[in-house]
Protein backbone atom coordinates (compact mmCIF):
# COMPACT_ATOMS: atom_id res chain seq x y z
CA UNK A 1 0.00 0.00 0.00
CA UNK A 2 1.19 3.47 -0.71
CA UNK A 3 2.46 5.48 2.21
CA UNK A 4 2.08 8.94 3.30
CA UNK A 5 5.62 9.99 3.65
CA UNK A 6 6.16 11.03 7.30
CA UNK A 7 8.13 14.34 6.29
CA UNK A 8 4.69 15.94 4.41
CA UNK A 9 3.23 18.43 6.48
CA UNK A 10 -0.64 18.84 6.79
CA UNK A 11 -0.18 22.07 5.19
CA UNK A 12 1.65 20.52 1.79
CA UNK A 13 -1.51 17.39 2.17
CA UNK A 14 -3.78 20.06 1.10
CA UNK A 15 -1.99 21.83 -1.32
CA UNK A 16 -4.58 22.98 -4.09
CA UNK A 17 -5.05 25.33 -6.97
CA UNK A 18 -7.41 28.38 -5.60
CA UNK A 19 -8.74 31.47 -7.47
CA UNK A 20 -7.13 34.61 -6.42
CA UNK A 21 -8.41 36.28 -3.26
CA UNK A 22 -6.23 39.54 -4.51
CA UNK A 23 -5.52 41.06 -7.82
CA UNK A 24 -3.10 44.19 -8.88
CA UNK A 25 -5.46 45.32 -11.57
CA UNK A 26 -3.29 48.11 -13.02
CA UNK A 27 -1.90 50.29 -13.63
CA UNK A 28 0.43 49.24 -16.48
CA UNK A 29 3.66 51.08 -16.24
CA UNK A 30 2.87 52.02 -13.03
CA UNK A 31 5.25 49.43 -10.86
CA UNK A 32 2.73 46.40 -11.18
CA UNK A 33 6.01 44.03 -11.49
CA UNK A 34 7.99 45.79 -8.68
CA UNK A 35 4.86 45.07 -6.53
CA UNK A 36 4.27 41.41 -7.31
CA UNK A 37 7.55 40.45 -7.15
CA UNK A 38 7.95 42.35 -3.67
CA UNK A 39 4.66 40.51 -2.37
CA UNK A 40 5.30 37.26 -4.08
CA UNK A 41 8.76 37.06 -1.45
CA UNK A 42 5.71 36.30 1.39
CA UNK A 43 5.55 32.99 2.58
CA UNK A 44 2.22 33.27 2.52
CA UNK A 45 1.64 34.55 -1.17
CA UNK A 46 1.91 32.60 -4.50
CA UNK A 47 1.28 34.11 -7.21
CA UNK A 48 1.61 33.07 -11.08
CA UNK A 49 4.63 34.58 -12.87
CA UNK A 50 3.28 35.72 -15.61
CA UNK A 51 -0.46 37.60 -16.61
CA UNK A 52 -3.36 35.79 -16.91
CA UNK A 53 -5.79 37.97 -19.15
CA UNK A 54 -8.01 36.25 -17.93
CA UNK A 55 -10.96 38.82 -17.30
CA UNK A 56 -9.88 40.89 -20.35
CA UNK A 57 -8.93 38.15 -23.61
CA UNK A 58 -9.40 34.68 -21.83
CA UNK A 59 -12.18 34.96 -20.21
CA UNK A 60 -14.38 32.50 -22.61
CA UNK A 61 -11.90 29.97 -21.36
CA UNK A 62 -13.80 29.43 -17.86
CA UNK A 63 -13.36 29.79 -14.47
CA UNK A 64 -11.77 26.30 -14.30
CA UNK A 65 -9.17 27.72 -16.96
CA UNK A 66 -8.24 30.35 -14.45
CA UNK A 67 -7.83 28.12 -11.58
CA UNK A 68 -5.94 25.91 -13.11
CA UNK A 69 -3.49 28.58 -14.10
CA UNK A 70 -2.65 29.45 -10.32
CA UNK A 71 -0.13 27.81 -8.22
CA UNK A 72 -0.65 25.09 -6.04
CA UNK A 73 -1.15 26.99 -2.34
CA UNK A 74 -1.37 25.50 1.08
CA UNK A 75 -4.40 26.77 3.06
CA UNK A 76 -2.48 29.54 5.15
CA UNK A 77 -1.66 30.74 1.73
CA UNK A 78 -3.29 33.33 -0.62
CA UNK A 79 -3.24 33.48 -4.01
CA UNK A 80 -2.07 36.85 -5.82
CA UNK A 81 -2.19 37.36 -9.66
CA UNK A 82 -1.69 40.74 -12.10
CA UNK A 83 -2.95 41.78 -14.89
CA UNK A 84 -2.38 45.16 -15.21
CA UNK A 85 -5.00 45.99 -18.28
CA UNK A 86 -7.65 45.25 -15.58
CA UNK A 87 -8.03 48.69 -14.51
CA UNK A 88 -9.01 50.22 -18.08
CA UNK A 89 -11.07 47.25 -19.51
CA UNK A 90 -14.58 48.19 -19.46
CA UNK A 91 -16.11 44.54 -18.71
CA UNK A 92 -13.66 43.65 -16.12
CA UNK A 93 -15.49 44.97 -12.64
CA UNK A 94 -18.26 43.16 -13.51
CA UNK A 95 -16.47 40.17 -14.50
CA UNK A 96 -14.55 40.15 -11.74
CA UNK A 97 -16.96 40.69 -9.27
CA UNK A 98 -18.84 37.86 -10.83
CA UNK A 99 -15.80 36.05 -9.60
CA UNK A 100 -15.66 36.98 -6.53
CA UNK A 101 -17.58 40.06 -4.93
CA UNK A 102 -14.96 40.56 -2.19
CA UNK A 103 -11.59 39.87 -4.15
CA UNK A 104 -9.28 42.70 -2.74
CA UNK A 105 -7.95 44.84 -5.35
CA UNK A 106 -4.61 46.47 -5.80
CA UNK A 107 -3.89 49.65 -7.96
CA UNK A 108 -0.17 51.17 -8.36
CA UNK A 109 -0.37 54.75 -9.67
CA UNK A 110 1.96 57.06 -11.10
CA UNK A 111 1.52 60.78 -12.51
CA UNK A 112 -0.20 60.15 -15.54
CA UNK A 113 3.00 62.03 -17.48
CA UNK A 114 5.73 59.71 -16.60
CA UNK A 115 3.14 56.70 -16.88
CA UNK A 116 2.76 57.91 -20.70
CA UNK A 117 5.97 57.93 -21.26
CA UNK A 118 7.16 54.97 -19.87
CA UNK A 119 4.38 53.48 -22.26
CA UNK A 120 5.81 55.33 -25.50
CA UNK A 121 9.19 54.20 -24.57
CA UNK A 122 7.69 50.46 -24.02
CA UNK A 123 5.73 50.55 -27.72
CA UNK A 124 9.55 52.42 -29.25
CA UNK A 125 11.54 49.54 -27.64
CA UNK A 126 9.03 46.95 -28.95
CA UNK A 127 9.19 48.71 -32.50
CA UNK A 128 5.13 49.32 -31.95
CA UNK A 129 6.07 53.06 -32.41
CA UNK A 130 8.26 55.17 -34.40
CA UNK A 131 6.72 58.38 -34.40
CA UNK A 132 7.37 61.18 -31.85
CA UNK A 133 5.59 61.34 -28.34
CA UNK A 134 4.25 64.86 -29.27
CA UNK A 135 3.32 63.57 -33.10
CA UNK A 136 1.31 61.07 -31.24
CA UNK A 137 -0.24 62.94 -28.50
CA UNK A 138 -1.61 65.85 -30.46
CA UNK A 139 -3.83 66.78 -33.41
CA UNK A 140 -4.26 69.86 -34.61
CA UNK A 141 -7.64 70.65 -35.74
CA UNK A 142 -6.54 74.26 -37.86
CA UNK A 143 -5.94 76.46 -35.11
CA UNK A 144 -5.29 74.89 -31.54
CA UNK A 145 -3.15 72.13 -30.91
CA UNK A 146 -5.44 69.29 -29.17
CA UNK A 147 -4.24 66.33 -26.75
CA UNK A 148 -5.54 63.28 -28.64
CA UNK A 149 -7.11 61.33 -25.72
CA UNK A 150 -8.05 58.60 -27.67
CA UNK A 151 -4.36 57.08 -27.63
CA UNK A 152 -3.92 54.76 -24.75
CA UNK A 153 -0.58 56.17 -23.45
CA UNK A 154 -2.64 59.11 -22.68
CA UNK A 155 -6.32 57.48 -21.77
CA UNK A 156 -4.80 54.55 -19.23
CA UNK A 157 -3.71 57.59 -17.06
CA UNK A 158 -7.18 58.74 -16.87
CA UNK A 159 -7.53 57.29 -13.44
CA UNK A 160 -10.75 59.44 -11.80
CA UNK A 161 -12.53 57.70 -14.93
CA UNK A 162 -11.68 54.04 -14.85
CA UNK A 163 -11.99 54.22 -11.41
CA UNK A 164 -15.59 55.61 -11.36
CA UNK A 165 -16.47 52.18 -13.32
CA UNK A 166 -14.83 49.96 -10.47
CA UNK A 167 -16.92 51.70 -8.09
CA UNK A 168 -20.11 50.29 -9.27
CA UNK A 169 -19.09 47.26 -8.49
CA UNK A 170 -16.58 47.19 -5.36
CA UNK A 171 -16.84 49.64 -2.29
CA UNK A 172 -13.75 51.99 -1.70
CA UNK A 173 -12.41 49.66 1.27
CA UNK A 174 -11.26 46.88 -1.19
CA UNK A 175 -9.12 48.93 -3.58
CA UNK A 176 -5.72 49.45 -2.18
CA UNK A 177 -3.62 52.50 -4.45
CA UNK A 178 -0.02 52.55 -3.93
CA UNK A 179 1.69 55.39 -5.28
CA UNK A 180 4.35 54.20 -7.69
CA UNK A 181 6.65 57.03 -7.03
CA UNK A 182 6.95 55.50 -3.08
CA UNK A 183 7.35 52.50 -4.32
CA UNK A 184 10.52 53.34 -5.58
CA UNK A 185 11.28 56.04 -3.02
CA UNK A 186 10.51 53.29 -0.03
CA UNK A 187 9.23 49.86 -0.84
CA UNK A 188 9.17 48.80 2.32
CA UNK A 189 6.85 51.32 3.71
CA UNK A 190 4.49 50.64 0.78
CA UNK A 191 4.54 46.83 1.70
CA UNK A 192 3.54 47.81 5.25
CA UNK A 193 0.23 48.72 3.57
CA UNK A 194 0.38 46.06 1.25
CA UNK A 195 0.46 42.97 3.57
CA UNK A 196 -2.05 44.69 6.29
CA UNK A 197 -4.68 45.10 3.82
CA UNK A 198 -4.38 41.90 2.65
CA UNK A 199 -4.08 40.58 6.46
CA UNK A 200 -0.76 38.87 6.65
CA UNK A 201 1.93 39.32 8.91
CA UNK A 202 4.37 42.18 8.17
CA UNK A 203 7.33 39.87 7.19
CA UNK A 204 8.61 41.98 4.07
CA UNK A 205 10.53 44.51 5.59
CA UNK A 206 13.34 46.98 5.02
CA UNK A 207 16.01 44.51 4.88
CA UNK A 208 14.65 42.75 1.83
CA UNK A 209 15.73 46.08 -0.02
CA UNK A 210 18.44 47.51 -0.96
CA UNK A 211 19.02 50.63 -3.35
CA UNK A 212 21.60 49.17 -6.64
CA UNK A 213 22.99 52.12 -7.58
CA UNK A 214 24.02 50.25 -11.37
CA UNK A 215 20.25 49.60 -11.78
CA UNK A 216 18.93 52.68 -9.81
CA UNK A 217 16.00 51.20 -8.36
CA UNK A 218 15.23 48.88 -5.29
CA UNK A 219 16.13 45.45 -5.66
CA UNK A 220 15.52 42.90 -3.51
CA UNK A 221 17.53 40.67 -1.11
CA UNK A 222 16.99 37.80 1.30
CA UNK A 223 17.83 38.50 4.73
CA UNK A 224 18.98 35.09 5.55
CA UNK A 225 21.21 35.28 2.88
CA UNK A 226 21.94 38.62 1.98
CA UNK A 227 24.40 38.03 -0.86
CA UNK A 228 21.40 36.83 -2.87
CA UNK A 229 20.05 39.52 -4.76
CA UNK A 230 17.78 39.89 -7.67
CA UNK A 231 16.82 43.08 -10.08
CA UNK A 232 14.10 43.19 -12.35
CA UNK A 233 14.66 42.68 -15.86
CA UNK A 234 16.13 45.46 -18.67
CA UNK A 235 12.97 46.26 -19.68
CA UNK A 236 11.94 47.93 -16.20
CA UNK A 237 13.49 51.16 -15.26
CA UNK A 238 14.00 51.96 -18.81
CA UNK A 239 15.44 55.44 -19.89
CA UNK A 240 12.74 57.97 -21.28
CA UNK A 241 13.78 60.09 -23.89
CA UNK A 242 13.66 63.73 -23.32
CA UNK A 243 10.19 65.33 -24.18
CA UNK A 244 9.46 69.18 -24.49
CA UNK A 245 9.04 71.61 -21.38
CA UNK A 246 5.62 72.59 -23.53
CA UNK A 247 4.55 69.57 -24.07
CA UNK A 248 4.80 68.49 -20.48
CA UNK A 249 2.75 71.80 -19.58
CA UNK A 250 0.23 70.91 -22.09
CA UNK A 251 -0.46 67.25 -20.45
CA UNK A 252 0.16 68.45 -16.74
CA UNK A 253 -3.34 71.38 -17.51
CA UNK A 254 -4.94 67.94 -19.16
CA UNK A 255 -4.64 66.10 -16.38
CA UNK A 256 -5.02 69.00 -13.08
CA UNK A 257 -8.59 68.15 -12.95
CA UNK A 258 -8.62 64.32 -13.26
CA UNK A 259 -5.83 63.85 -11.12
CA UNK A 260 -7.64 66.33 -8.18
CA UNK A 261 -10.87 64.34 -9.35
CA UNK A 262 -9.23 61.04 -8.28
CA UNK A 263 -7.67 62.61 -5.18
CA UNK A 264 -11.16 63.01 -3.94
CA UNK A 265 -12.22 59.95 -4.72
CA UNK A 266 -9.64 58.00 -2.96
CA UNK A 267 -8.83 60.50 -0.09
CA UNK A 268 -5.39 60.23 -1.17
CA UNK A 269 -2.69 63.12 -2.41
CA UNK A 270 -0.37 61.59 -5.31
CA UNK A 271 1.60 64.89 -5.23
CA UNK A 272 1.41 64.83 -9.31
CA UNK A 273 -0.13 68.29 -9.80
P1 LIG B 1 10.13 52.62 -16.36
O1 LIG B 1 10.75 51.45 -17.05
O2 LIG B 1 9.44 53.55 -17.27
O3 LIG B 1 11.09 53.34 -15.44
P2 LIG B 1 5.21 47.91 -14.70
O4 LIG B 1 5.88 46.76 -14.03
O5 LIG B 1 3.84 48.16 -14.14
O6 LIG B 1 5.26 47.81 -16.19
O7 LIG B 1 6.00 49.23 -14.31
C1 LIG B 1 7.30 49.47 -14.76
C2 LIG B 1 7.87 50.61 -13.94
O8 LIG B 1 8.11 50.17 -12.61
C3 LIG B 1 9.22 51.11 -14.40
O9 LIG B 1 8.97 52.08 -15.38
C4 LIG B 1 9.84 51.68 -13.13
O10 LIG B 1 9.80 53.09 -13.07
C5 LIG B 1 8.97 51.12 -12.01
N1 LIG B 1 9.67 50.44 -10.94
C6 LIG B 1 9.29 50.47 -9.63
N2 LIG B 1 10.12 49.76 -8.88
C7 LIG B 1 11.05 49.25 -9.70
C8 LIG B 1 12.18 48.42 -9.49
N3 LIG B 1 12.48 47.97 -8.26
N4 LIG B 1 12.94 48.08 -10.55
C9 LIG B 1 12.63 48.56 -11.79
N5 LIG B 1 11.57 49.33 -12.05
C10 LIG B 1 10.77 49.68 -11.02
Amino acid sequence: PRRTPLTASNDSLAAARHLPQAIIIGVKKGGTRALLEYIRMHPQVRAPGSEMHFFDRHYERGIDWYRNQMPLTTPSQITIEKTPSYFVTRDVPRRLHAMNPHTKLIIVVRDPITRAISDYTQALSKGRSTRAFHDMAFYSNGTHRLLDTSWGALRIGLYAQHLEKWLRYFPARQLLFISGEDLIEDPAAQMDKVQDFLGLARVIQAGHFYFDQAKGFPCLRRPDSPVLTKCLGKSKGRRHPPIQPDVIAQLRDFYQPFNRKFYAMVGQDFHWL
